[in-house]
């Protein structure tokens, strides 16, 4: 099993407020993405070795030579590639560089902090035989469903919801697959696209720390709960 991890890291990160593109984000000095690429090339099993062999990285287009140099300065090989206007695009660019990878997971550089144990979890049960994994965890608040003016029309049942973290894992073909066949989906969800082709979806439980750093709110919590 070749095991290869996606990072699209192309976003501009309009909400973080920042000047620069959020996976370049420092948090406590380092920046967001190099968090990210570490977490998932240290995942391993007990007394095992790493279960992601390769990452690929898609970075901003105006930024692809800071990404190169902040990964490389921290030690951790990963392929840089410029990234697209989409979060699918990035995606695809991302999986066109993955070569023979049997397993891909894709992960957000957004989640810079999910732990180590989550990814492996995620990899051992493709590698079970899942053909599609996402971690997930439990709605905590009511959820309402509300028109265009704001009016509630509905109130799911929470005990069915979930909500979504990644890495999200996947046999490498199944994604190949439903990129293939929606190619102009602007999903953020890759899980979608698959669960649209009617391949069943596996979840395993998520971790907070696996929050994706989206509001400035996100990035002081990040600044104080995760090591350097
Ligand atoms: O904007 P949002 O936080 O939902 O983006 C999720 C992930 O997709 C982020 O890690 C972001 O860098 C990435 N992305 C990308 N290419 C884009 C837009 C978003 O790689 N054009």
């Amino acid at each position: 099993m070749s095991v290869v991890a996606l990072v699209p890291a192309a976003g501009r990160g309009e909400r973080l407020g920042e000047s620069v593109p959020k996976a370049l984000v420092p948090v406590r000095g380092v920046p967001l993405l190099v968090h990210a690429v570490r977490g998932l090339l240290s995942a391993r099993g007990r007394g095992s070795t790493g279960c992601v062999w390769r990452v690929v990285v898609a970075a901003p287009v105006s930024d692809v030579d800071t990404a190169r140099n902040a990964l490389a300065a921290a030690g951790l090989p990963a392929l840089v590639v410029a990234g697209g206007s989409s979060r699918t695009e990035s995606v695809r660019l991302a999986l066109d560089a993955a070569g023979d990878a049997t397993i891909v997971l894709v992960h957000d550089a957004a989640r810079a902090f999910t732990p180590p144990e989550i990814i492996y979890n995620v990899v051992s049960a493709v590698t079970a035989g899942a053909p599609a994994v996402i971690p997930v965890l439990p709605v905590a608040d009511t959820v309402k469903r509300v028109d265009a003016s704001g009016m509630v029309v509905g109130t799911p049942d929470r005990s069915e919801l979930r909500v979504v973290q990644t890495p999200q894992g996947f046999a490498a073909d199944v994604l190949r697959r439903a990129y293939a066949t929606y190619p102009d989906d602007s999903t953020t969800d890759d899980a979608g696209l698959v669960e649209r082709l009617g391949v069943p979806i596996t979840t395993i439980p998520g971790h907070p720390f696996a929050m994706k750093i989206t509001t400035s709110f996100d990035l002081a919590l990040a600044e104080t709960m995760f090591p350097g």
